[in-house]
């Protein structure tokens, strides 16, 4: 069968039950299936048997409300590809603001700390805007650390990955970076299906005010860490909320918008 064929019965299919984006999910899955590049698939490439029934196998993940990325096994952010797996976070596009961001802030020998790294996205591709300076990512889930190390390698970087509440483990910092849960407890089962039965709970889970952590890294930054700078994404309506908290500190800060307008990255500085 024609793997354009395949494909636009996939889209039909997905598109039936009510998923976005049908038509690239199916492109994508097809191409996956058949391990074939966007040329090959539109220049009328076929899938043998094998890859028919893997594309089956695809749909009917995919139509359970599996999130695309873990069936594929990867996520592009940053213009790198990430391997993920139900163990960490998809990588989301506003999270690239972090990166961009933090990028201009980093000097010569800092020490840079990811805090929550996940899949290690922000951790690696802040190793790849600036490989001068001392990255280390922190998490709480081993698993997560096992599936940013194997990005870390595949991507050549040179990072390490720490086990640690927050940055309880962490003796010296001159920036923290941070994209911690921020969802309150009780607005979990709101979430869309796929992302509250497919994605871990302990990346969504804020607590019950949705900051706790993120006050928490707060203080322990202002009264102990004291790094240079922090920047943290925040959930909608949290910015002015983070804003305040890190005053207390006696930081100064700013408030940035991701492409949606959307109150986005807090970033606190103690000079
Ligand atoms: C929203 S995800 C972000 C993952 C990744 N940084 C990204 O931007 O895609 C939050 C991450 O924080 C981790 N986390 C949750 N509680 C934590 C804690 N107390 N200390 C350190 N990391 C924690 C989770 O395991 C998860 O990997």
């Amino acid at each position: 069968m024609k793997a354009q064929k395949a494909g636009k019965d996939l889209k039909e299919q997905l598109e039936k039950a009510g998923i976005e984006d049908s038509s690239l999910e199916a492109e994508l899955l097809t191409r996956h299936a058949g391990n074939l590049t966007r040329v090959e698939f539109y220049a009328g490439a076929d899938l043998v048997t094998k890859e028919l029934e893997s594309l089956h196998g695809f749909a009917s993940r995919r139509l359970k409300n599996e999130p695309s990325a873990y069936i594929l096994g990867a996520r592009e952010f940053y213009g790198m590809k990430f391997q993920v797996s139900p163990s960490v976070l998809i990588p989301r596009p506003e999270t690239e603001l972090l990166v961009q961001l933090v990028s201009g802030e980093i000097h010569d020998n800092d020490t840079v700390i990811d805090i929550g790294t996940g899949s290690g996205c922000i951790a690696i591709s802040l190793f790849d805007q600036t490989s001068q300076s001392k990255i280390i990512g922190t998490d709480i889930s081993t698993l997560a650390l096992q599936q940013a190390q194997k990005n870390a390698v595949e991507h050549k970087t040179e990072i390490s990955f720490i086990r640690s509440h927050l940055a309880s483990s962490i003796r010296i910092a001159d920036i923290i970076v941070a994209n911690l849960p921020y969802i309150p407890t009780n607005e979990l089962a709101k979430l869309p299906k796929e992302i509250k039965n497919w994605e871990p709970l302990h990346a969504l889970n804020g607590g019950h005010t949705g900051i706790e952590l993120l006050s928490e890294l707060i203080s322990d930054c202002g009264q102990r860490l004291k790094p240079r700078l922090i920047a943290l994404e925040v959930g909608f309506g949290q910015a002015k909320n983070i804003a305040r908290l890190l005053k207390k500190q006696d930081a100064s800060t700013e408030i940035h918008h991701d492409l949606a307008g959307i109150e986005r990255v807090v970033i606190g500085r103690w000079s």
